[in-house]
């Protein structure tokens, strides 16, 4: 199985070697592509010196800092462009522990979406201040019910895609800019009745760097999951009306 783990980032140059070194200890296979939107710190630089020393690092420079769902989408067309068969999703600054991916990759034969969670049994965070723990529960809470998914944590950010599953979804059609991204593929996925595996993570806050979570990126999430559920039901609705009125 051929191995991508993409990894965006954006001023993440004190972080982004030590992930790369535990992700190549944990997962030796695996091949890396770092997308960087031009970060004033010298990221996308820095990631060329380490790619010219290494074969199995790649990097995507974008022009501008144009947000987690536009860099992913860049990174999975890259991909499966070549030919890879797994591709993941890993923050740079620690928080997703490289050393928990082969279980992640393991559960793939389980699943077309494996998705490393912080909300089911054994799973958990680590250094989380209150009101970032309470927006990813209520987001996740939130967007489950509205879209009818049975997915504990629907915004996680630490991924194993099936390159079949992401074949299925026309990028151009996924609108989410921010880490609303996540729930925007989840939903796609689930619709297309791919299967969704959850394996609990422990997600440790990170210690170096800044987080770019915004209060845009809640609000985008937020009036996308309202938008997208309601016309669900809507449609829902019409067919069966639809139904009932047709004879
Ligand atoms: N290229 C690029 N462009 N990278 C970005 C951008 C962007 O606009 N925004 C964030 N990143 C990168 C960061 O550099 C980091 O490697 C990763 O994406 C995650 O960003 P953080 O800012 O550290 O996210 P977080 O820790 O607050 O949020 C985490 O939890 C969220 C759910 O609660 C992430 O895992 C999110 O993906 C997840 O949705
Ligand atoms: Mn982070």
């Amino acid at each position: 199985m051929k191995i991508l783990t993409i990894i965006p980032t954006y001023d993440e140059i004190e972080a982004l070697p030590i992930t790369l070194d535990r992700l190549q200890a944990a997962v030796p296979e695996t091949d890396v592509l770092v997308v960087d939107d031009n970060s004033p710190d010298g990221t996308g630089d820095y990631a060329d010196e380490l790619a010219a020393q290494d074969s199995r690092i790649h990097v995507l420079h974008r022009t501008a800092k144009n947000g987690l769902g536009g860099a992913y989408i860049a990174g999975f067309r890259w991909g499966l462009e070549r030919g890879y068969d797994a591709l993941i999703e890993l923050d740079a600054d620690g928080s997703h522990q490289p050393e928990q991916l082969p279980d992640l990759i393991a559960a793939l034969d389980r699943g077309d979406l494996v998705i490393g969670s912080r909300w089911v049994d054994g799973g958990g965070v680590v250094n989380w201040p209150l009101h970032r723990k309470l927006i990813s529960r209520a987001g996740s809470l939130y967007s489950r019910t509205l879209l009818g998914l049975p997915v504990r944590d629907i915004t996680a950010g630490y991924r194993v895609f099936r390159r079949e599953a992401l074949e299925s979804i026309d990028f151009d059609e996924v609108e989410s800019v921010g880490y609303g991204f996540q729930v925007d593929m989840t939903f796609r996925l689930a619709r297309q009745g791919r299967t969704i595996v959850e394996v609990p993570i422990t997600f440790v806050e990170r210690t170096l760097g800044a987080s770019k979570m915004s209060g845009d990126i809640v609000v985008e999430a937020m009036l996308n999951v309202t938008r997208w559920g309601l016309t669900a039901r809507a449609q829902t609705l019409r067919r069966r009306l639809g139904r009932a009125l047709g004879r």
